[in-house]
This record gives C-alpha cells, structure tokens and sequence, in this order.
C-alpha cells in the first residue's frame, strides 16, 4: 500500500496523493503527544519477582495507587491484607474483595477493618494482629493509604480530633508501626521483610519544625508536612528495627524503603484538583484531555512502589533508600537524616498518641455509661407500660368476671 502511494507521489507529484497534506500536519502532532505521553507516564518496573507465599498488609489498597500495587502482588501471587475503613461486612468491599480475587486468580485476599483517622481503631487491629502466638508470617507493609484537603476547603479532622493529613499521613502510620514493629522483628533472619512509605514531593516545603517546637499545626502545607514527618520517622524506624538485638544473634532483616508515585489521576487527586466542588469537577471534566496527558494513570503511579516491593537489591544493605520513577532518588531535605528532628518528632509523636488515647477511652467509657443509662430507662418505660398494660388487662378480664357473675 504505501508503495504505489510513494511512487504515485514521485512520478505524478505529490499533489496527486489524496489527503497527503492533512496526514503530514496531523502525523508530527500525533507523534508529539504519544511522545509527551510516554515522558509523563514515567519509568517502568522491570523488576519481575513472583511474590508467591508472601504476606502482604497494604492500606490505602482500594483506590488509586494503591489498587493497582495490590492487584498486582495479588496477580503474582501473594497474599494480600487490605487494611481499610469499612468493615468486611461492607457489600462494595465485599464485591470489590471478590473481583480482585477473581480477576488475579488469587483467592488469598482478604480485608481487615483499620480506620487511619482513629488510634483506638488502629489499636485493636495491630495487637490482635501482634498477640498472636506463634508470630503471624508478615514479609511486607505498604503504606499507601493518604488524604489530601482540597484547597481552600473546611480542614478535616479525624475522630480523635487530629487535623486529617497529619493524623492519617503520618500518626496513624507511626502508632500502626509502632504497634507491628514486634511483629516484623520475630520474622525469620533469611526472610526479606519490607516497609514501603508512599510519599511525595510536596515533602520538600514541608514543615515538622513548626510542628514540633509549637506543637501546633503548620497552616500551610499540611499534606507536605505530613509527608516530610512521614519521611523522618521512616529513616527513624529503619534505625529503631537495626538497634534491635535478636534473640538469635543475627542481623535486623527489615528495609525501609520510600516510594514516591508521581503525580496520577487517582480518585485523591481528582478530589484535590476539583477543590471537591462541582464547578471544580465541571473545569477538571473539560480539562481531561490535558490531565490524561500530563498525569500517569493508578498503574503507572504503581510502578515506583512495585520496584520497592519486588527489586531484590532494595532487600540487601542499608535500608531508608527512596525511589522515584523506578530509580534511587536522594533527600533534598536534610530534616529526613537529622537525628534531633527524628528525635523530636517522635518524642511529640507518642506525646500526641498518649493523651489522645486517654482522651478516647475516656470518651468511650462516657459513651458506654450513657447508652446503658439510656437502655436502662427505656426498659423500665418499656416494663412500666407491660404492667399497666397488665393491670388494665386484668382489670378487663376481672370486670368481664364480675359482669358475667351478674349475668
Ligand atoms: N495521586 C498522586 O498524584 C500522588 C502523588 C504523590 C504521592 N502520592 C501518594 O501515593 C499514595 C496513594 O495516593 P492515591 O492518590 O492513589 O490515593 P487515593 O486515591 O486518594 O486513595 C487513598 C486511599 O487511602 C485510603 N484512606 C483514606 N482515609 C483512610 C482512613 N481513614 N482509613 C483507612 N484508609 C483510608 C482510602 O480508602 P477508601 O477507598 O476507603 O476511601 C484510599 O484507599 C499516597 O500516599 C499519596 O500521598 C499520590
């Protein structure tokens, strides 16, 4: 076909090929959007690894990024732990369990109830979890799950009364860890034992400074600041897992490692650039054609954090590496290697989680006393309208007595 075109173009001119104008605008514009497209949706995990056997805990595995991290692991056969807010009950977790089961082939996935905007919830999960005897097998914990407050939007908090990035981003990733750590260390010395925090570039005008010497929230940039003290506590915890000495002598087999998607059209996102408003979802609607070029899709955001689970080199040496576009990046905050920041975060860290936990079972036991105060007065209205309901019955069959006795 392209043949008789070309020598039809040569011998006649190129005048005589139909549309020859309109195909040689239209080809370089194609070419420069499939290019673009390619830039923008970033490297590609090489790493191939079956993760068959493997346990696997993920929050933040049913939207976005993390859904495609956990279908993926699940097609290569591990066993994936969905930690999530609703309960398994839910019918839409329920379809969604049963659809990734059925589209991996993987009947090896299953959801446990973690709300990340409440300690007490996390509590319950991560002891149950860590009270097991013998010790649960546990060779992988992504962190996926994030929020990010849409601009100039009411800020959020979690049900301990926490601003939500900074309660979700990072308390709740700290008070989880800091629950499972005995879990990770009693693994087996030749096990490759990973901890992946999802993160991002906004870290870089983050500010845990703020945060820790007011004790205050940072009133800009609260997603970067979750993440920049998400950062700390990650190269914290990594140090926290080597200064433990087992008990058989060998050395720490858990790496930290950082993965930073990109920027993807997840629902988090869209919720972001829309300022969740409808007009704001009316502009991102118009504007899809240049979002699909410049953001990657879930899957492509997936790759960074697929390279973290899967690489076998990020399972040797010193862990805390940090991975973007499927490479080793370097820290541009120099926060994220000081001790003394790391030391002081986690100071105020397990401060903040102290007192919210009084404060929440002290609400809880106020909540229990109310609601058995309150059933008890509805049973004794309850009881109470039974005997008058009794008497008055009584009464009837009495009077009917007395009136056929007269009869
Ligand atoms: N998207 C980007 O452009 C981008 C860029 C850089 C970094 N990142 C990072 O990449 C990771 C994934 O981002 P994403 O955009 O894919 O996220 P997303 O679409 O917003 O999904 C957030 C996930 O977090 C879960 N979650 C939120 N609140 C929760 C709570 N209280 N308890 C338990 N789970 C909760 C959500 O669960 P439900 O489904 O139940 O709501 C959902 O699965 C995050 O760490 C994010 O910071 C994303």
């Amino acid at each position: 076909m392209p043949i008789p075109i070309i020598s039809e173009g040569l011998f006649e001119g190129f005048d005589s090929v139909p549309y020859l104008p309109t195909v040689l605008k239209t080809v370089p514009a194609l070419l420069l959007v499939y290019l673009l497209k390619r830039y923008f949706g970033g490297a590609v995990n090489k790493s191939e690894r079956l993760m068959r056997s493997k346990v696997v805990m993920i929050t933040g595995g049913t939207s976005g990024v993390g859904a495609s991290v956990a279908r993926e692991l699940a097609q290569r056969g591990a066993q994936v732990i969905l930690l999530t807010q609703h309960p398994p009950s839910d019918p839409f977790l329920a379809e969604y369990i049963e659809d990734l089961r059925a589209t991996t082939n993987n009947e090896l996935v299953y959801a446990e109830q973690v709300d990340l905007s409440s300690l007490h919830s996390i509590r319950l999960f991560a002891t149950k979890w860590v009270d097991n005897a013998p010790p649960r097998r546990l060779d992988m914990i992504i962190l996926c799950a994030a929020t990010m407050t849409p601009p100039r939007s009411k800020p959020e908090v979690t049900k301990d009364g926490l601003e939500a990035s900074w309660g979700i981003n990072y308390l709740a990733n700290f008070h989880l860890l800091s629950i499972l750590s005995p879990a990770l260390r009693a693994q087996p010395p030749d096990r490759d034992v990973r901890v992946i925090f999802g993160t991002c570039s906004s870290y870089m005008g983050g500010n845990i400074d703020q945060k820790v010497k007011k004790q205050k929230y940072a009133s800009t940039n609260v997603y970067g600041t979750s993440k920049l003290a998400l950062m700390v506590f990650a190269q914290a915890f990594q140090k926290h897992l080597e200064a433990y000495k087992r008990p058989d002598s060998q050395p720490n087999n858990t790496r930290v490692v950082l993965a930073d998607p990109g920027w993807s059209r997840t629902p988090g996102m869209r919720r972001w650039l829309t300022a969740g408003s409808l007009w704001g979802l009316f502009f991102y609607l118009i504007m899809w054609p240049f979002w699909w070029l410049v953001l990657k899709s879930p899957d492509q955001g997936a790759q960074s954090f697929l390279l973290a689970a899967m690489e076998a080199d990020l399972g040797r040496g010193a862990g805390g590496r940090m991975i973007k576009e499927c490479r080793d990046i370097a820290y541009v905050r120099p926060e994220i290697k000081d001790d003394n920041a790391a030391k002081d975060l986690w100071a105020l860290s397990e401060k903040q989680i102290e007192t919210l936990e009084k404060e929440g079972a002290i609400k809880r036991t106020q909540e229990k006393k109310e609601k058995e105060k309150r059933e008890k007065t509805e049973k004794a209205t309850t009881d109470g309208g039974l005997q008058s309901e009794n008497r008055a019955d009584q009464s009837r069959k009495a009077g009917s007595r007395r009136s056929r006795k007269a009869a």
